[in-house]
């Protein structure tokens, strides 16, 4: 048995597409903008946004995708720079931060690291820096 998420020195999730090959660092930053949130697998396979920080690098944190309502998929709505939730209308900011209910907590975050062209993925326990206060997922 080779789990699907090992890696190679320190342990994490490579971040995986839709259709389950590793996602390309390079190729990504060739075809996003700058701002741009895009969903990749991240860990236990959950839906979980990659911020294009720069031409160059992806922020250092992903957004986990599931809503903290009932767990649907919240898009990314590029015009009004925010995650909208389709299922009962909560929102969140660019950094995953809830700024209307009823969802009552933010997006979870994950750390996020570039190695050897992939992305991994490792949870995030320590102070959430959207609010400071301790990541309630973790
Ligand atoms: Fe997102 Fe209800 S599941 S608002």
């Amino acid at each position: 048995f080779i789990p699907v998420s090992a890696s190679g020195a320190g342990g994490g999730t490579i971040g995986k597409d839709e259709l389950g090959n590793n996602v390309s660092v390079a190729k990504f930053l060739e075809s996003h903008n700058v701002g741009d949130r895009t969903l990749v697998q991240g860990l236990k396979g959950d839906p979980t946004y990659i911020v294009v920080e720069s031409k160059e690098a992806i922020a250092d944190y992903g957004i986990n995708a599931i809503c903290t309502h009932l767990g649907c998929v919240v898009p990314w709505n590029v015009a009004e720079n925010k995650f909208k939730c389709p299922c009962h209308g909560s929102q969140y900011d660019p950094t995953g931060k809830v700024v209307r209910g009823p969802a009552p907590k933010s997006l979870p975050l994950a750390h996020t690291k570039v190695d050897n062209d992939t992305i991994v993925l490792t949870p995030w326990t320590e102070t959430d820096f959207r609010t400071g206060e301790e990541a309630w997922w973790a």
